[in-house]
């Protein structure tokens, strides 16, 4: 499943960093190159994994985090393995900057485009399950679609908020 969410899911390997960094752009201006670096390399650790929320597809933040550990150091390896809230908290830290901006990134994701990828590898069903709430029971994948990216860009905007007066 995660394999294929990299080749042409939801986190194709050209498409999902694209949209991170935009969103990126948008949250905080132009990304240095080894940010750069990091946008493209934080999501490659689903390689392989048989699931995307589950037990090992939440580990998917520490293969990117080793790459930018070993070029440039601790604080990439931070931003990179704290782009996952579930992961964050696992640890006891705060999400990173990149967290913030790939939630937003879905902004950056034309709907039709987003599903099209999403159904092609079966990531919806996960995605809807995990991601549903009661409210979300009853939704079209369309709707569903609308839904999460409200929530995503408004867990975005109160993160960068929380960030500033941190
Ligand atoms: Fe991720
Ligand atoms: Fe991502």
């Amino acid at each position: 499943m995660g394999t294929r969410s990299l080749l042409f899911g939801v986190h194709q390997v050209f498409w999902h960093p694209w949209t991170v960094y935009r969103a990126w752009c948008y949250l905080y201006g132009k990304p240095t190159w080894k940010e750069i670096i990091c946008i493209f390399s934080h999501d490659l650790g689903y390689w392989g994994k048989p699931n995307m929320d589950g037990e090992e597809g939440g580990r998917h933040p520490e293969v990117g985090a080793k790459i930018v550990e070993r070029w440039f150091g601790d604080e990439y390896q931070k931003l990179v393995l704290y782009h996952s809230r579930h992961y964050a908290k696992l640890h006891s830290e705060l999400p990173s900057k990149l967290c913030w901006a790939d939630k937003l990134s879905i902004m950056f994701d034309p709907k039709w485009f987003y599903l099209l990828r999403a159904r092609s590898t079966g990531e919806i069903k996960e995605y809807r399950k995990n991601a549903g709430s009661m409210v979300a029971w009853n939704l079209s994948d369309s709707e569903w679609f609308d839904w999460i990216s409200a929530e995503f860009i408004e867990a975005a905007r109160t993160g960068t908020i929380n960030e500033e007066r941190a």
